[in-house]
């Protein structure tokens, strides 16, 4: 960041930045980067896609699950989907939307997909890239936010050399400090200056165990970044974790469903179907929107508003999910993820 020495006033750039910061909250709009880390099942997404601003999902799989006009992302996890992408990969081109493909899952964690750069650079000149062919968008492995991450990142891209089509770079972030989210996003774009996909965020850290966010903590940093991401231009997508029941040994408040599979207010938030008002006093927490020491004013709380006008939204109504009890079935990944982070159920 770079600061404007002080001039004597003249109201022309100021004119200039309030009509773009109009233009931003045009854009804000109408966005559709909002997208699902999905781990539901098939009945609980229509509650998702009430407001009209999901446009995308994706579940850590090549195979979509969820029978809906959304973009479906494929992804090849690792090593070990290799063989189901093939099968199907070109099924699912031909039957589903899909503008761009996904690569390896965290390849720096030894529990994840596990790949040296090189390895992963081979398995994706072999698999990813010739669906370039086909005018798909193709984004890179995704590494965790350790500090192992960007590098990664950058010996993937010098093993590949000229022989990969990276359009996007994709990311993880898990943090309680929203600032620090935004000034990671900020260094990875420098440092590879292409449009970044964040495809796991939430307020959760897994440095610190007694760091563990309130529900309004968490809903005040998922007000700060996701204003972040809509307004940089070049974030393309995003996917907060996650859309599913249960998080598994994460903090269960970053969930966007309740344990009964309906979506809960930091759902509703995200999916735009309400605003979170942070309260205006100076001495409370709109002091800190993008710090940290969220809630900790003993002051006001903030509030969720619901949008009268979305389905759903409106206490006892809420959309119905059929067929009853909700599977609690582990995916193979989340498994992976739990085995990563230590956690036990
Ligand atoms: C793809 O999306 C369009 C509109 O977004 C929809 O009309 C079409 O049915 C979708 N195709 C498939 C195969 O889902
Ligand atoms: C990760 O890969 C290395 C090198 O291939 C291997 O030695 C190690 O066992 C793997 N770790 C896990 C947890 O699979
Ligand atoms: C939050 O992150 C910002 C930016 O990285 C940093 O300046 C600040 O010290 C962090 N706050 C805490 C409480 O760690
Ligand atoms: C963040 O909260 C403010 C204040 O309630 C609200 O106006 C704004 O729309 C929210 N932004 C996002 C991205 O949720
Ligand atoms: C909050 O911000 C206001 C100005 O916007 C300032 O006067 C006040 O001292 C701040 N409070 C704290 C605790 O930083
Ligand atoms: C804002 O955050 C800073 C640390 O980041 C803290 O010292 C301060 O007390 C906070 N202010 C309020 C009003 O919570
Ligand atoms: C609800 O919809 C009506 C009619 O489209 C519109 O006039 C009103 O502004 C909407 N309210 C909100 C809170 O969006």
């Amino acid at each position: 960041m770079t600061t404007r020495p002080a001039t004597t006033f003249s109201p022309l750039p100021y004119t200039l930045v309030l009509l773009a910061l109009y233009g931003l909250a045009e854009a804000v709009d109408v966005s559709n980067k909002v997208g699902l880390a999905w781990g539901g099942s098939p009945d609980q997404v229509s509650q998702f896609l009430q407001t009209g601003r999901v446009s995308w999902y994706y579940h850590w799989s090549e195979t979509p699950d969820i029978d809906q006009n959304i973009d479906f992302a494929p992804m090849l996890w690792g090593e070990r989907d290799v063989e189901g992408w093939q099968e199907t990969i070109g099924d699912t081109l031909d039957t589903t939307n899909v503008s761009t493909l996904l690569g390896m899952n965290e390849p720096n964690l030894p529990a994840q997909s596990n790949l040296t750069a090189q390895e992963a650079a081979d398995l994706w000149k072999q698999h990813i890239q010739p669906y370039k062919a086909r005018g798909l968008r193709l984004a890179s492995p995704v590494p965790t936010n350790a500090p192992s991450g960007p590098i990664w990142l950058q010996d993937f891209l010098n093993a590949c050399g000229s022989e990969c089509t990276v359009d996007v770079i994709a990311l993880h972030y898990y943090g309680t400090n929203a600032s620090a989210l935004i000034d990671y996003v900020n260094h990875v774009h420098d440092m590879f200056q292409r449009p970044i996909w964040l495809t796991e965020f939430a307020c959760q850290s897994f440095v610190d165990e007694n760091d563990v966010a309130s529900a309004e903590e968490i809903s005040l940093f998922m007000n700060t970044t996701v204003s972040f991401l809509e307004s940089t231009d070049w974030v393309e997508r995003y996917s907060w974790f996650g859309a599913m029941t249960k998080l598994h040994g994460m903090n269960p408040l970053n969930a966007l469903m309740n344990e009964d599979g309906h979506i809960n207010t930091l759902g509703l938030q995200y999916i735009g179907a309400g605003s979170f008002v942070v309260p205006s006093t100076d001495d409370d927490a709109g002091n800190n929107t993008t710090g940290t020491a969220l809630g900790q004013n003993g002051g006001a709380t903030p509030t969720f508003v619901p949008d009268p006008n979305a389905t759903g939204v409106s206490g006892d109504s809420w959309p119905s999910i059929g067929g009853g009890a909700t599977s609690l079935a582990v995916p193979s990944w989340l498994w992976i993820l739990i085995a990563a982070f230590g956690f036990a159920l």
